[in-house]
């Protein structure tokens, strides 16, 4: 089955463009409201850096979940689409100075610290301002996850976080620091998480390091287990909205929780991913010596994911029911890797048609570039295009 798509609207559209289907987007976040709102203390962050459209922004917004950033630019896009500053948490490796102060100014929830020397930075900046920062702490659980290479984050030789050796260490730095206060810990195995193993690792580790802590007498108040749950890139009309039940469930199960402690989420693709596809328009039908070539008109500036993860979005021809043929669809950009696909069937393509590349809502308007000097997509939401 095709997603059904205002293909007439479409075509007063310049290509190419996003479109993002919000019934879809709204039913999404009801679900995670609902499953999440199942156990007490429950939080969930929108990771902000899976798609920063005002439009797509407003909408998480308008559902109450917090934000989950990791630069200056999305603090302020966050602050811009209404997202209340209590809720919302800053990670990274890499903080500018200007970027913490945006942090510091905006009493924001918690920065989440990777390394020592950006915990001395904070408290710096805190007493510059007189004011006391909240930290948690990034540990590198040292946890694989079943997931591209490119986009696993909690494994020993990644460089996101604080080693486990070093937690100990640093949480002593914390208590003697005047300006920063101490209130929790937070990890990030990885993206596209679809094996809920992974997650159960996670917790196992998340309880070990706090029985460890427990000795110490110390008991966080929150505990941040970051994102990473996958969607299905290949069926994007089967399971539209992810299985949140059985995520939040994997974590109320097996993650030990000590009395009052707040757990954080920070989902970004599995909330925005299956709502957007890049639609594009095919200018040429080239038949090369073996096979033949849609070539369309977005490229991978518009869509980096096949070309850097080998990633597959399931492509559609919106407006052709002709008998299936063979092609490879590629974009315009002067780089042998701007291919979305490779030798897949589909409707009969012509000049003009219009593709739908699906499950393009997430890591992909927002890692759109100007290479080639092209102009970067627009991203329309289905309510403006009625
Ligand atoms: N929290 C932290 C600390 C993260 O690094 C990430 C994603 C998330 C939360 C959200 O993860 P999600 O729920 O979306 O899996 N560009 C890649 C994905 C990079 C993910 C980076 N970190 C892609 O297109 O697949």
């Amino acid at each position: 089955m095709k997603g059904t798509f205002p293909v007439e609207k479409f075509r007063e559209i310049q290509t190419p463009f996003y479109y993002y289907d919000t019934n879809l987007l709204r039913n999404t976040l009801n679900e995670v409201n609902r499953e999440a709102g199942k156990y007490e203390n429950f939080h969930v962050h929108y990771a902000v850096k899976a798609n920063a459209n005002d439009k797509v922004l407003n909408i998480i917004r308008e559902a109450g979940l917090g934000a989950d950033c990791v630069s200056g630019g999305e603090i302020n896009a966050a602050i811009k689409a209404g997202f209340s500053t209590d809720k919302i948490v800053y990670a990274g490796v890499g903080k500018s100075d200007w970027e913490i102060n945006l942090g510091l100014d905006n009493n924001i929830f918690c920065f989440n610290v990777e390394s020592v020397p950006e915990l001395q930075v904070i408290n710096e900046l805190a007493a510059a301002k007189n004011k006391i920062a909240s930290v948690a702490f990034r540990i590198n659980p040292n946890v694989g996850a079943h997931t591209h290479a490119n986009i696993t984050t909690g494994l020993a030789e990644n460089k996101f976080g604080i080693s486990m050796e070093d937690m100990d260490k640093v949480i002593d730095m914390a208590q003697n620091m005047p300006n920063v206060r101490f209130i929790g810990l937070h990890f990030h195995i990885g993206s596209q998480i679809l094996d809920m193993g992974d997650f159960v690792a996670l917790c196992n580790r998340i309880n070990e390091l706090q029985d460890k802590l427990a000795k110490r007498h110390i008991i966080v108040d929150h505990i941040n287990v970051g994102g990473g749950l996958g969607i299905d890139y290949q069926h994007p009309n089967r399971q539209s909205i992810p299985d949140f039940a059985s995520y939040f469930e994997c974590y109320n199960k097996h993650l030990k929780r000590h009395s009052k402690q707040t757990i954080h989420f920070e989902l970004g693709r599995s909330i925005v991913g299956q709502c957007g596809s890049l639609i594009t328009k095919v200018l040429y039908v080239k038949q090369g010596t073996f096979k033949q070539f849609a070539i369309v008109d977005a490229g991978m500036t518009d869509l980096i994911r096949p070309a850097l993860y080998q990633a597959y979005h399931k492509i559609e021809n919106i407006t052709s029911e002709m008998a299936c043929e063979t092609y490879d669809i590629v974009g315009p950009i002067c780089e042998s890797s701007d291919v979305f696909a490779k030798a897949i069937d589909l409707n009969k393509v012509q000049r003009n048609d219009l593709i739908a590349i699906r499950s393009a809502g997430a890591y992909g308007e927002i890692m759109a570039s100007g290479y080639n000097c092209r102009t970067l997509p627009k991203g329309f939401i289905s309510e403006e295009l009625l």
